[in-house]
């Protein structure tokens, strides 16, 4: 019966994850991954990843920012640099990512350290981003409260004259994370619930240990 959530049940039978199938490096399983979901599965926003800091309030909270780049070091994203998830980070910088990819029947749960990466990196992207992402960049306060739409429209047309024919430059408050893992999950559903978990975590050694974890 529709409504009835302790009836919804999904199968998992797509893939499987094995030891002997994947690289002893989990950046390139992540490459992998993401490659084949985004060539294979229609899932949207591939790219799309819920961060989860832990607040100034001492809650942890999570919401979705858009991976940009990754790289052997970690996986980059662009926010406010005055924003709940950045001060946040400021003050703690351990943060989980987490992807799930539902028509691939898989999930990948980061836990790592986030840094500030360098200006002239948050330059090179800010630059290739369209004038209205730009613009909104400057316009928006972000997680601060708003007294209206009105008030973001009216600063936004402000702002579109101030800057007709002109370069945008990166505002300050604006820029990149990287998020170096420590850990790195990766969760493959499979039948009858017994899904594949392999964990890579760092050691003191800083090598990489593969881990299976029970369903
Ligand atoms: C699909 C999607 C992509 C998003 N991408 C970003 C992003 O790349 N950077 C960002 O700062 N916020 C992004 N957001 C908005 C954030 O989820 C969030 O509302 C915002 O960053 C403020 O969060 P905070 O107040 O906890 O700092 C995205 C939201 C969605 C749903």
């Amino acid at each position: 019966m529709k409504g009835d959530l302790g009836n919804y049940r999904k199968s998992y039978e797509k893939q499987a994850l094995l030891e002997t199938n994947i690289s002893d490096n989990p950046m390139e399983v992540f490459q992998k991954w993401f490659y084949e979901v985004d060539s294979n599965f229609n899932e949207g926003e591939t790219n799309a990843m819920t961060i989860s800091t832990v607040g100034l309030d001492g809650f942890p909270k999570s919401r979705v920012v858009l991976l940009k780049k990754y790289t052997h070091e970690g996986f980059i994203f662009y926010t406010n640099y005055e924003s709940e998830k950045a001060k946040a980070i400021l003050a703690n910088p351990n943060v989980c990512l987490s992807f799930f990819w539902p028509k691939a029947e898989r999930q990948v749960i980061i836990k790592g350290v986030a840094e500030k990466i360098s200006s002239n990196m948050s330059d090179g992207y800010f630059e290739s981003r369209p004038r209205g992402s730009q613009l909104g960049a400057l316009v928006s306060h972000q997680s601060e409260v708003v007294e209206s739409r009105e008030v973001l429209e009216h600063e936004l047309q402000q702002l579109e004259i101030k800057f007709e024919g002109k370069e945008i430059k990166r505002p300050e408050h604006w820029g990149g994370f990287m998020v170096k893992p420590i850990s790195i999950e990766f969760w493959q559903g499979r039948p009858n619930r017994l899904h594949d978990r392999i964990r890579f975590s760092l050691n003191e050694t800083y090598d990489w240990i593969m881990e299976r974890l029970s369903p």
